[in-house]
């Protein structure tokens, strides 16, 4: 069934779990968390980037309607959240469209044009009832100083900014740079433990992970003991479904069947779901 995302991540941190959320590009991902889900008895919150919306031309009702088809018809209880969304017209659209949760990201601009920028996306997500996310990018720059990417290496989260910045907009939960990266295809981020501990307790919301598919199983464990509840994996899936359809095409030179390739993806992705959520209780 489909659920919000509040009611999951609220669930996971009460019981000192995590939840976790896959980003969701074709019909297949969203299949994929689904069968994942089911099979290892766990929620999931399914994501939908900005960067995914404009690869469908825009078509967020589109994208939205197959993916909350999906969580409606799914054993599993999942959750419609609108990922990393930076325009404002985009944010406006997911009520419309059944989000339950959008993490409005404005962590490119200064501290204090993300604080106006985030501030006015929450008042519009509480009026609605919409579980609002945000991240926290500019991480002990000075005044003047060009924007960091919140997931650059080295790029950390300053326990003390990241309360005053929770305190100013009203955020429902915070990503924060810990030493995960987005997009690695390779498992070997090294997290800074200490500093999510540090975060967890200065913060008085959940913590998000970003980056999750180059944080290897036991960082990802240890992580949640520390006090991070939402886990965002992306790229993981795509490194399975993508191996697949490779194997499939480098042995079938004639074939042109897409199902032939897309069941294979559609079942490794199932797959990496499924060891992801088996990391997190
Ligand atoms: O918001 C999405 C996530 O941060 C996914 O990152 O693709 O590196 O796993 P990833
Ligand atoms: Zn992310």
């Amino acid at each position: 069934p489909l659920v919000s995302t509040g009611e999951l991540v609220s669930e996971a941190r009460a019981a000192g779990h995590g939840v976790a959320a896959f980003n969701v590009i074709t019909l297949e991902h969203a299949e994929a968390v689904a069968l994942g889900a089911e099979r290892a008895e766990a929620p999931a919150i399914l994501q939908i980037s900005e960067n995914a919306v404009k690869f469908h031309g825009g078509r967020l009702a589109a994208i939205a309607a197959a993916t909350s088809a999906v969580a409606r018809a799914s054993s599993a209880r999942l959750s419609l959240h609108l990922d990393h969304v930076m325009d404002v017209e985009l944010l406006r659209a997911a009520h419309p469209e059944g989000f339950s949760s959008v993490m409005f990201d404005a962590s490119k601009l200064s501290y204090g044009e993300n604080v106006k920028a985030t501030a006015d996306a929450v008042r519009w997500g509480h009026e609605r009832g919409i579980w609002i996310e945000a991240e926290l990018g500019k991480v002990g720059g000075k005044e003047g100083e060009a924007p960091l990417d919140a997931h650059a290496p080295g790029v950390r989260t300053d326990p003390a900014e990241a309360a005053a910045y929770v305190a100013e907009t009203g955020v429902d939960a915070l990503a924060v740079a810990v030493g995960s990266s987005h997009a690695m295809t390779e498992r070997t981020a090294a997290l800074d433990h200490a500093l999510i501990g540090s975060l967890a307790a200065a913060v008085p919301v959940p913590l998000v992970l970003h980056g999750s598919s180059g944080v290897p199983d036991d960082e990802i464990r240890q992580a949640i003991t520390s006090g991070m509840v939402k886990i965002n994996v992306g790229t993981a899936l795509n490194t399975a479904f993508t191996g697949e359809v490779r194997a499939y095409l480098d042995a079938h030179e004639t074939g042109v069947d897409p199902r032939k390739y897309l069941a294979p993806a559609r079942e490794a992705m199932a797959g990496t779901v499924a060891g992801f959520l088996g990391l997190l209780k």
